[in-house]
């Protein structure tokens, strides 16, 4: 039925966007310099290292010559970069002072459902929730964003997002680039639309509910930036936090770099590639020699024509952009600043995952896309409905909480538990996809490892510790897991795709550990 609702889109739909792609990106970039996430380290208080978020609204420069109301923790757009020592007790208070509730998630974090900010622990305008952990999991960047039902999407669409980076001191250790800023930076990749008056759009295309994708590409919250590096090693951690779409890493003159991480931890070893996919919600540390380079210029793009259109399959609408090349950020490498930084042929020592414990079973699929049109119209189906609270500058809070996508042929309901795992055992998951699009897939409360993609090996950059895996169309993927952390009926830990307009509905699920 997908199928044929799909074939009949008009080819139009594809190429809209190419007279406005021209204009982005034939824009004199790289003028503007690339905003540093502030990282805070806490303050202790009686032995707890204590952080203060607050959810904000205010005004932001994404493109230029733009102003644009947008939300953000701390500031008017994403928020800061958490520091967490890994096995220290941490406290985290967060306030809302928007106009609508909103919840904050530790993405990646290995911790009790009680505070992993779901749906369920919604936290009203005007007041504040705390929250305490103890992060036992390897150093890792994770992340934190909204995850009310039906609203994620534009919550994070709207700007809110932050880093949370779990230091066990390894990366030190092994002699890795940690200077914030200077040879360790981080980079939020997103995409946004706009209108005339530089107001963030949301939504407004029928088929945006198959993933919401702009025409402009942020890093960090800015269009095309710059950043000045020292002319040696220097570590990137990249976050697609995209709604719905994925980049194609690589450097504009081609050259290898290396992948140190994925989502949750350091790889076994390096591995050196010229491309990497990152699907929304995923994450990679790379490093890039640039001890050659003194004096020029370095562009990190998307090479995503090469790869892109072919995941995507015709339901997700490869747009304009998917089918190009995105510049991201454009590295002005000065003079080398003295460090000395290596990256070891062995990082972290990793056990091989066990494949042969009991499986459980994830079918990926939609339901009829008739329902699509009737959309609107669909009283009762799958949860909450869209709150009617508009976004900044009254951005759309778009049209989630229907029950377009499944997961084992439910949509997400939270009235209902769809798992019960039992806490300290381990599993093998089995992911099969028979939807038309592909899906990055994402469970709370716990890490994972990728054992094989249709029975084989993933590659050497997917072996490492993942939060998120992309299930191809067709694809069947099986990780190795175990959770460790207890989630109760009234705070269960939820699985979702992360391309957020599917989790806002439907395609996320619920389940306890006990
Ligand atoms: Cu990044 Cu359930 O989320
Ligand atoms: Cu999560
Ligand atoms: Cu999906």
């Amino acid at each position: 039925m997908l199928r044929g609702a799909l074939a009949s889109l008009p080819a139009l739909t594809v190429y809209a966007g190419l007279g406005r792609l021209a204009r982005a990106q034939s824009a004199p970039g790289f003028n503007r310099p690339l905003p540093i996430p502030t990282r805070l380290d806490g303050q202790l208080r009686d032995g707890i290292r204590t952080f203060a978020l607050r959810a904000v609204a205010g005004q932001s420069q994404l493109v230029e010559g733009f102003t644009t109301p947008t939300w953000g923790y701390n500031g008017p757009l994403l928020g800061p970069a958490l520091r967490v020592p890994a096995g220290q007790p941490v406290r985290i208070t967060v306030r809302n002072d928007l106009a609508q509730s909103t919840t904050v998630h530790w993405h990646g974090a290995h911790v009790r459902g009680r505070v992993d900010g779901g749906p369920q622990s919604l936290i009203a305008p005007g007041q504040a929730a705390e929250v305490a952990f103890r992060l036992d999991q390897p150093g890792a960047t994770l992340w934190f964003h909204p995850h009310p039902d039906g609203r994620t999407g534009p919550q994070v669409y709207a700007g809110l997002a932050g880093l949370l980076l779990v230091d066990d001191g390894v990366d030190r250790t092994l002699g890795l680039p940690t200077t914030w800023g200077i040879d360790d930076i981080a980079l939020i990749v997103q995409d946004r639309r706009l209108d005339a008056q530089g107001r963030l759009l949301y939504m407004d295309r029928p088929l945006d509910v198959m993933g919401m994708k702009g025409d402009r590409v942020l890093v960090n919250g800015r269009e095309r930036p710059y950043v000045a590096v020292p002319a040696q090693r220097v570590r990137l951690r990249v976050l697609n936090g995209s709604n719905a779409r994925m980049y194609n890493l690589a450097f504009n003159d081609n050259r290898p770099f290396q992948v140190i991480a994925s989502d949750a931890g350091l790889l076994a070893a390096p591995v050196e590639v010229r491309q990497l996919l990152l699907a929304p919600g995923e994450r990679a540390e790379i490093v890039v020699d640039l001890a050659r380079d003194a004096g020029r210029s370095v562009v990190l793009q998307s090479d995503s024509g090469d790869v892109v259109p072919g995941v995507n399959g015709h339901a997700v609408r490869p747009d304009a952009l998917d089918f190009d090349t995105i510049s991201l950020v454009q590295l002005r490498v000065g003079p080398p600043n003295g460090a000395t930084t290596r990256v070891p042929a062995a990082l972290a020592s990793l056990n091989a995952p066990r494949g042969d414990a009991p499986v459980r079973r994830y079918t990926l699929d939609a339901m009829d896309m008739a329902r699509l049109g009737a959309s609107s119209a669909m009283p009762g189906m799958g949860g909450a409905r869209p709150s009617p609270d508009t976004g900044p500058g009254g951005m759309s809070m778009g049209t989630g909480g229907r029950a377009l996508f499944t997961i084992n042929g439910r949509s997400m309901d939270m009235r209902r538990i769809d798992q019960r795992v039992t806490r300290a055992v381990d599993e093998v998951w089995d992911i099969q996809n028979k939807a038309e699009m592909p899906h990055p897939m994402h469970w709370h409360g716990t890490s994972f490892r990728i054992l094989s993609r249709n029975g084989a090996p993933p590659p050497a950059w997917e072996q490492g510790w993942k939060d998120v895996v992309l299930v191809r169309i067709g694809e069947t993927v099986r990780v190795a897991t175990r959770l460790d952390q207890g989630a109760s009926d009234a705070h269960p830990f939820m699985f979702h795709c992360h391309i957020l307009e599917h989790e806002d509905n439907g395609m996320m699920g619920q389940f306890t550990v006990s």
